[in-house]
């Protein structure tokens, strides 16, 4: 008997959707789910949370081998992000096996200690007590300096680190101004009208990436790279023959990439900031590891579980992107839907992160989730899996860990107690600034 199988059902128009979003902000996305069902269409793009389809999707080559189109539109309007992310085939191969060494778990675990003095080092210059206007921009700026060493091999203090830093953050902000941002769940009027203003900000962008590519010359000439023994991007790439225009896309893609982990570290310090309680339980675990003045590494990760059941659950509750774009490589077959080959599909990662079909009271922040739970399988993928998992993953969690515990070893921050609204983007940002208080511990003598 041939079983007849369904289309992929109808989802919202874009008119609800947008709707929903600017009313429901964030939790459109499990409202969505609810409604229409763990897969749906929305504007010829299926959209899913089901964890069967996702497991094929990132697992399977034949669904891997090909980027989305929304990567490679993205690649076409945006004159740098020619990086990693948005690359399929024999460059990206290429690419990928530069840039590889750098994120190994050994490689990464060397820079530990240099990530626990220098943010020891910063913050020891602060005064005794700080108001931050906005938490994500002291964030951003810690950060900054830290992707200088690890990733890129330079002295954060030197005027070419410091003038490569300020380039990226400046690009990185400019790039995510609300105004002028495409990256909303569908393509309506509102984003046409926007087209405008875009063009014109990607002139501007076009004049700094000219600055960025004179910036990278400057840094291989000065032939501090060679002096520095250490793995980093931009010696790789040059050595691997890649041009200075090629170099700087990686460069200025990594910082993007790296991006992720100022918005998640933002919002587990807000986390932390209106719960001192859960401050002073990881404060305490954290004690334990005053005796490793060379940072944390994968290793000590198992003698400080609660402070890794906390970076799960920010994980978990604030995926780095809403959805992840995908294009089905061949037919698929999911009890009655037939999805057919080069289907454009979007993994809802919000979604499949806050679904009540897979976690108890989704919407509450609650580390202490993950001391018995174990996710089913392909409902938890902060990092993706299979070819196209996150290459940074090593260097997100280390650099996640050190910041959290230097923070809370140095002081005590707090935020108003008020619900964190995201901006309706693909790539979450916060709609307004976080205030937030910082006081230094007072030293023991
Ligand atoms: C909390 C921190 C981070 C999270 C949760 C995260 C998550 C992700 C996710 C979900 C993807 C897949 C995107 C897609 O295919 O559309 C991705 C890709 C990627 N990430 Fe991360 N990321 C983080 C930090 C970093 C860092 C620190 C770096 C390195 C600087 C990095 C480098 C990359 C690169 C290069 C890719 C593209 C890989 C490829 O397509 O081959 N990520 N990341």
């Amino acid at each position: 008997m041939i079983l007849k199988k369904t289309q992929i059902p109808k989802g919202p128009t874009v008119k609800q959707a947008q709707q929903l979003l600017s009313e429901k902000k964030e939790d459109t996305w499990v409202i969505l789910t609810k409604q229409y069902g763990k897969n749906f269409l929305y504007q010829g793009t299926m959209v899913t949370c089901d964890p069967e389809i996702i497991e094929m999707l990132l697992m399977e080559r034949s669904h891997t081998r090909k980027r989305s189109i929304v990567y490679r539109y993205l690649y076409k309007l945006i004159p740098l992000p020619h990086g990693l992310l948005f690359l399929d085939g024999n460059i990206w191969q290429q690419k990928l096996q530069t840039v590889m060494p750098v994120f190994t778990r050994p490689n990464i675990s060397q820079y530990a200690g240099f990530m626990h003095q220098y943010l020891f080092q910063m913050i020891s210059g602060w005064d005794q007590v700080n108001q931050f206007a906005d938490l994500y921009n002291t964030v951003v700026k810690l950060n900054a300096s830290l992707l200088m060493k690890v990733g890129f091999g330079l002295n954060p203090d030197t005027l070419l680190a410091k003038e490569l830093s300020a380039l990226l953050v400046d690009y990185k902000y400019d790039l995510m101004d609300n105004r002028t941002r495409l990256d909303e769940f569908g393509l309506s009027k509102k984003t046409i009208g926007k087209l405008p203003k875009f063009i014109r900000a990607e002139i501007s962008r076009k004049k700094k990436i000219r600055l960025l590519h004179k910036q990278i010359q400057s840094i291989l000439d000065s032939g501090v790279l060679e002096k520095n023994n250490g793995l980093n991007w931009i010696s790789g790439l040059h050595k691997a023959g890649f041009s200075i225009a090629s170099i700087a896309n990686e460069v200025n893609h990594l910082y993007g990439a790296y991006n992720a982990l100022d918005y998640t570290l933002t919002c587990a310090i807000y986390e932390l900031g209106k719960n001192v309680s859960l401050q002073e339980k990881l404060r305490n675990e954290l004690r334990i590891t005053e005796q490793l003045p060379m940072g944390i590494t994968h290793k000590e990760f198992e003698k400080i579980p609660d402070t890794i059941h906390f970076m799960q659950e920010v994980f978990r509750f604030y995926p780095v992107s809403m959805g992840i774009s995908r294009r089905s490589g061949e037919e698929i077959i999911r009890g009655d839907i037939r999805i057919p080959a080069g289907q454009e599909i979007l993994i809802a990662l919000y979604a499949l992160h806050h679904h009540p079909d897979y976690w108890e009271d989704p919407e509450d922040f609650n580390p202490e989730r993950w001391v018995a739970h174990q996710p089913p399988a392909f409902t938890y993928i902060p990092f993706l899996k299979g070819p196209r998992h996150c290459i940074g993953r090593h260097l997100a969690e280390v650099n996640f860990i050190n910041f959290i515990r230097v923070w809370l070893l140095e002081g005590i921050a707090q935020v108003a107690d008020e619900p964190l609204h995201l901006a309706p983007f693909m790539i979450p940002r916060f709609e307004k600034s976080i205030h937030c208080t910082f006081k230094k511990s007072p030293k023991v003598k």
